[in-house]
């Protein structure tokens, strides 16, 4: 009955050829499908999961506020309190807004600096994943409406607005950026939608420069980052504010809720105070805040969290090289904070699209295949990222890494 049979394309599993079982329930680290199989988790639902799956706290909050009405239609003082939590992490964001997923803080993101810039143009680099706005969506690389057409539901007209440039090129976007059209760059500061790439070393740094000389927004999509890669998200990571963030993801603790935000003038376009209209009947709703304050509180009460997460993932990293190299392959393993990738070719690891996009799909599908054999739960396909939560313990990372050399070698023979 759903059409396509999923929610969400790449639940659909066509880049490794297959659906990927249906699930029942998930605990802690552990995903448990609708035949009682039980697996190690990497997919994390693609980033939300950062403590575990079915935290105490947050399931005890969500509780609470749901007894005290789900949905108020007005503003609360707890919604108030998160934001105020919020701005002292993530320090370039001002001002906030509450939105319920990372499409909508996005295009709200961009649309905004539109307004106050007074330009049309937006930026965006190939690869990087913005949700499924129309602006965002084509050649995104993480999408297959790789050209704006009628086909894909996109019109010239919003096309016509983008302007797609590769990542960690900073030439091409600075001779971008003269154009005067341009209102914001947006982008994934550590791009983690096509495998996870990281920024050569002064990129942001860069773009930001560039973006202040030619009076251009910079827009960093931490959906997946923030919280994430430090408490204060990539900016606080690399040193280098934007003028606008969009959060989502690991904020509700694995309930819907995203934001976006940034200096306070900017933000000011935002109506009632300025004439951008941007609102939602959920957004800012009392149990998705709730479960966002469970999530700091849990941050707050463990401050070796990030420490712990980053050596864990080191651990699987290093494994993993392991692993590859007695397979006789020499896969670049890439590894930042809770996020762990291997691009299925040889060579450097990937610093673009392009690159990237060179994995071999076909052994990364009989790996994924062999790896849910041996109880492992991988994204479904080879441009999508492992992440570990808190709760993914030495020996689920050894049990995995045994899991890997075993696959390894089998799609490898
Ligand atoms: C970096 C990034 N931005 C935005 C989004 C869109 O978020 P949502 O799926 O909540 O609309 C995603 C989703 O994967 C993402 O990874």
């Amino acid at each position: 009955m759903l059409a396509g049979g999923v929610d969400s394309p790449v639940r659909a599993g066509a880049a490794v050829g297959a659906m990927p079982p249906a699930i029942a329930h998930a605990s802690g680290s552990r995903i448990v499908d609708v035949d009682g199989n039980e697996y190690i988790d990497y997919l994390c639902a693609y980033g939300p999961v950062l403590l575990r799956h079915g935290h105490p706290g947050v399931a005890a909050a969500v509780r609470d506020a749901a007894m005290r009405g789900t949905v108020l239609g007005a503003t609360h003082p707890e919604e108030i309190r998160l934001a105020e939590r919020i701005r002292a992490l993530m320090l370039g964001m001002e001002r906030l807004r509450f939105v319920n997923t990372g499409t909508e803080a996005c295009l709200s993101a961009l649309r905004v600096a539109r307004a106050f810039t007074g330009r049309e143009r937006v930026v965006r680099l190939r690869g990087h994943y913005h949700g499924h706005s129309d602006e965002m969506i084509f050649s995104a690389g993480a999408s297959s409406n790789s050209q704006p057409s009628l086909a894909c539901g996109v019109t010239r007209a919003a096309a016509s607005c983008v302007v797609i440039l590769p990542y960690n090129e900073v030439r091409a976007l600075e001779a971008a950026l003269r154009d005067e059209r341009v209102a914001a760059v947006i982008l994934e500061p550590i791009a983690a939608n096509m495998g996870l790439v990281l920024p050569d070393d002064g990129y942001l740094g860069a773009v930001r420069a560039a973006c202040d000389r030619t009076g251009s927004l910079l827009i960093f999509d931490e959906v997946i980052t923030g919280f994430r890669v430090a408490r204060g998200g990539a900016q606080a990571h690399y040193g280098v504010r934007p003028d606008l963030t969009c959060i989502g993801k690991t904020l509700g603790g694995g309930l819907p809720i995203a934001a976006f935000g940034g200096r306070e003038d900017v933000m000011a376009e935002l109506a009632p105070q300025g004439g951008v209209f941007q609102g939602g009947t959920f957004a800012g709703n009392p149990v998705c805040v709730a479960a966002a304050h469970a999530f700091l509180d849990a941050l707050d009460a463990d401050p070796d969290l990030h420490a712990r997460l980053d050596a864990r993932a080191r651990r699987l990293a290093d494994g993993a090289r392991a692993a590859l190299a007695d397979a006789g392959l020499h896969f670049p393993v890439v590894q930042l904070a809770s996020i762990v990738d291997f691009a299925f070719r040889q060579g450097a690891a990937p610093r673009d699209y392009v690159e990237a996009a060179q994995a071999d799909g076909d052994a990364y599908a009989r790996y994924y295949w062999n790896m849910l054999e041996r109880g492992i739960f991988l994204p479904p396909s080879k441009m999508e990222v492992m992440f570990l939560t808190a709760a993914h313990t030495d020996e689920d990372v050894d049990r995995t890494v045994d899991a890997m050399r075993e696959s390894l070698a089998s799609i490898n023979g």
